[in-house]
């Protein structure tokens, strides 16, 4: 995107519900704040956080700045970069079930709308608790806050809903408030740099399309692994699971994006409509194939670089019976002429044996092998490796001759790694998120039929394993590669999880 000449840019104005939390302090400021530094944030701008704890501007500010130290891909901030940045920021204590609260915004609104003589662009970002999103899109409207749908936005973090029914609520009361337009439903990992290569990647080189269906790939696998716990947010975890926390959003969306008809434009709805159509042709899941399409596991206490983690049902907040799965791995298929009879394969969990975020497309072997002598070795069937993190590359590996006198066979692999870039290098997904939501760009988020389909494809899934508890809980242990059955899973198709990284 070309940047704007900042001076001459719409003024912004930031109105974060959930400013002390967690979100904010992590993610939310410390992009904004990337963003200033790199002047891509227009000339006026103004970022109010609020919630319910009493705070003064330069209380507020000051945690900031702590946070920012902290999480902030570029380091330390500089004494006068950040001078300049917190004067944009002020605080105001607001309940956001009290209707009454919301009329401080509308005040600070007009007064910036003054100061600055320009309309500004008007975000409110709803970085709580789900169960605010609606309060907080309610009071706004009975407030009569700004909303013109060319210059009022709403930022939704997820989880949309839990469950398909409570999606479709949440939906039908925002677009009672909101057009569709307006509302920016986040998914982070379509703002992460290499998830949006793979457009670039398909779309943009004539070699890819031919290759790319049913005819050369054989299988893919879509892998998220973290090393990590699931924290402090044992409250919202035990009550989510795995299935609703990364299947339903992150890895479902990974999949739209390799399985996705060529769109004809970049245009945001354009290529959300050729997502909707891969998640519209995933093959419904019929409740008696529930064991044969899935596996679900929940993690033991174990070892990680040298210290002993708890077991899942011995943290903070978890309850001690606690059946919710920190594993799961499902076969899916796309019903289309593309992919017709290949396997998608997404596994996903905590307290893994490393984090990484991999897509693997492995082609099919070829149709017929002439280095038939032991030394050559048969030829591995070609694989397509999309490192999304920790580290970013997208690797084709091959078959060659290994140098020498004789023939035989080697893999090797011809890569795109960013020129050494890794990912504290490049733009974090929450960058690139709210300066699309700055300039108006839809593109990278989730529209409200996108978020329906990807629950109604797990519904069955879900309701069954909330209905029949398993009994073998832990099934792995902290450090592992997950549980035994998700060997079985792929196995039993003839294939095997590729090791990480590859
Ligand atoms: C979030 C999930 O959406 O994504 C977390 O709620 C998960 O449980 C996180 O850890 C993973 O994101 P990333 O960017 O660290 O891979």
């Amino acid at each position: 995107m070309e940047k704007p000449s900042n001076n001459k840019a719409q003024p912004v104005i930031f109105i974060i519900f959930g400013g002390a939390g967690d979100l904010t302090k992590r993610k939310i400021i410390p992009a904004l704040y990337n963003l200033y530094l790199d002047n891509w944030l227009p000339e006026k701008f103004a970022i109010v956080g609020t919630s319910r704890s009493k705070l003064t501007d330069d209380a507020y500010r000051g945690s900031l700045l702590k946070a920012i130290n902290e999480f902030s891909r570029k380091g330390k901030a500089k004494k006068e970069e950040w001078s300049v940045f917190s004067s944009n920021i002020t605080y105001q204590v607001a309940d956001v079930n009290n209707t009454s609260d919301f009329d401080a915004f509308g005040a600070i609104i007009n007064k910036l709308r003054q100061e600055w003589e320009k309309e500004p662009i008007i975000i409110y970002y709803c970085a709580v608790a789900p169960q605010f999103f609606c309060t907080i899109a309610e009071n706004i409207d009975k407030s009569k806050l700004d909303n013109h749908p060319a210059t009022t936005r709403i930022i939704i973090e997820k989880p949309f809903g839990r469950d398909l029914e409570s999606a479709k609520a949440l939906n039908s009361r925002l677009l009672n408030i909101f057009e569709e337009k307006q509302i920016y439903r986040i998914d982070h990992y379509l703002g992460k740099e290499v998830v949006q290569n793979i457009m670039a990647f398909r779309f943009a080189n004539a070699i890819m399309e031919p290759l790319w269906n049913r005819i050369h790939i054989e299988h893919v696998q879509i892998s998220v692994t973290e090393q990590l716990g699931i924290g402090s947010r044992g409250n919202y975890f035990d009550k989510a699971g795995i299935l609703r926390d990364m299947i339903q959003n992150h890895l479902l969306q990974l999949l739209c994006t390799i399985g996705m008809e060529a769109p004809i434009s970049f245009d945001a709805d354009e290529l959300r409509d050729r997502k909707v159509d891969v998640l519209k042709a995933v093959r419904k899941i019929l409740p008696g194939q529930i064991d044969t399409i899935s596996t679900r596991g929940q993690y033991g206490a174990g070892w990680i670089e040298g210290k002993q983690v708890r077991g899942y049902r011995q943290e903070k907040d978890v309850d001690p019976d606690s059946n919710t799965e920190t594993y799961a791995a499902l076969k899916f298929y796309v019903d289309n002429w593309r992919w017709q009879g290949v396997p998608f394969y997404l596994r996903t969990g905590k307290r893994l044996f490393k984090t990484a975020s991999i897509i693997t497309i492995q082609f099919r072997e070829v149709p017929h092998n002439i280095f038939l002598s032991e030394a050559a070795g048969a030829p591995k069937q070609n694989r397509l490796v999309i490192s999304i993190q920790p580290d970013m590359a997208i690797r084709f590996q091959l078959q060659s001759k290994s140098p020498g006198l004789k023939m035989s066979l080697n893999t090797m692999d011809m890569v795109f790694d960013y020129l050494g870039t890794s990912t504290s290098d490049s733009p974090e997904a929450y960058e690139t998120l709210l300066l699309d939501t700055i300039t108006g760009d839809q593109t990278l988020f989730m529209r409200a039929d996108q978020v329906e389909l990807a629950w109604e494809i797990i519904m069955p899934v879900l309701n069954f394993w909330e209905n029949n508890k398993t009994a073998n809980y832990p099934n792995y242990a902290a450090d592992s590669w997950g549980p035994e059955n998700a060997e079985a899973l792929i196995a039993k198709d003839g294939f095997h999880w590729f090791n990480l990284p590859q």
